[in-house]
């Protein structure tokens, strides 16, 4: 396999059948069976309602019956989301030479990597999948280190997306009796962030793989900007259907992580999500990653369990509990039992 262009490059070569590394065992791609679109799908919730209390409410009752839900007139502009997803597009077509410049054996910096798959040496078979991951350390480092074609995209897309963050981080605090975002709440809920410009290429047997398998994600909360291709599906708690996310415009699909769901002691659930890979399109996505301090011990909060309720989650250091996810292959909902 061709790893230092990623999948992108393989794709581009023109071959016609997917290479073995990237078959997925069965079970993993029987997706299609367990999809009903009309019957379930996730809230999408208007942010510019005038009534607050009700687009509070909306959000919190998602992210504990889903963890999953989309936003809209969520106050960042069109044309930050519009650059950044250009930005993408830019960075990935940029020659293998450049691309490789970021990769782990050759970035100049710790918080800069390209790679392609989620965590290769770990993974029996591949994911169709190239990223960028850029987590952000301070607006000097990013400048100098990120990529020219994407940073001031990245950066600008992360720091116009803070006001909305904080905004659902209110909402889902107040709701598990966090009076406010103190220094110590933020630094728990936002203490750093990570931005991922994601690359899923045309696919020869997209039935075969997956483009991104089975996880839930580590951070307390993600935003997620996807284009209009689609292949984004969600666990559905109700029925443990794979419901598709459709592409809203203008949009960003939020959900509940692991952190989130340890902080809140189980309220908040931190759903198992999959990419399905496509035969006939290119697709993008930019999550923002908004996570504790590397450093935070996190445990469910002391709001939550004051009235004897009984913490079903050990208190853990982020940065461990990071280290074990990226250790494994995804593995749907495991990391978790990590904090057990
Ligand atoms: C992911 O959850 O890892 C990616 C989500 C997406 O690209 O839609
Ligand atoms: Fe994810």
């Amino acid at each position: 396999v061709n790893q230092g262009n990623g999948v992108k490059g393989l794709s581009e070569t023109g071959i016609k059948a997917l290479p073995d590394q990237y078959i997925q065992p069965f079970e993993e791609r029987l997706i299609n069976k367990f999809v009903n679109e009309t019957d379930e799908a996730i809230p999408v919730i208007d942010m510019s309602n005038p009534d607050e209390s009700k687009v509070a409410k909306a959000i919190c009752d998602a992210a504990e019956k889903w963890g999953f839900f989309q936003v809209i007139n969520h106050g960042v502009s069109l044309a930050v989301l519009d650059n950044v997803k250009a930005a993408t597009h830019r960075f990935f077509n940029l020659p293998v030479e450049e691309k490789s410049k970021y990769t782990k054996e050759k970035s100049l910096s710790t918080n800069v990597r390209f790679g392609t798959s989620f965590s290769p040496r770990a993974e029996k078979a591949l994911e169709w999948k190239d990223y960028l991951s850029l987590f952000f350390v301070s607006e000097t480092e990013a400048s100098q280190f990120w990529p020219d074609v994407c940073k001031n995209e990245a950066l600008d897309y992360m720091n116009k997306s803070t006001t909305m963050v904080r905004k659902l981080l209110e909402y889902l605090g107040k709701n598990l009796n966090v009076k406010e975002l103190d220094e110590t709440k933020e630094s728990l809920f936002m203490g750093s962030m990570r931005v991922n410009l994601n690359y899923y290429p045309i696919c020869p047997n997209p039935d075969l793989t997956v483009g991104v398998g089975r996880h839930s994600d580590v951070s307390s909360l993600t935003i997620l900007l996807q284009d209009q291709i689609g292949g984004l599906h969600v666990r559905s708690l109700a029925s443990g259907n794979w419901v598709h996310v459709p592409p809203v415009p203008g949009s960003f699909v939020i959900n509940i992580g692991d952190a989130m769901q340890i902080l809140s002691n189980g309220r908040y659930k931190s759903v198992e999500h999959r990419v399905l890979a496509n035969g006939s399109n290119n697709r993008i996505s930019v999550p923002i990653f908004v996570n504790p301090k590397p450093e935070s011990v996190i445990g469910p909060l002391p709001e939550v369990i004051e009235n004897g309720e009984e913490p079903i989650y050990r208190d853990v250091v982020y940065s461990d509990y990071v280290r074990y996810f990226f250790k494994k292959a995804h593995d749907g909902k495991k990391t978790v039992d990590f904090a057990k």
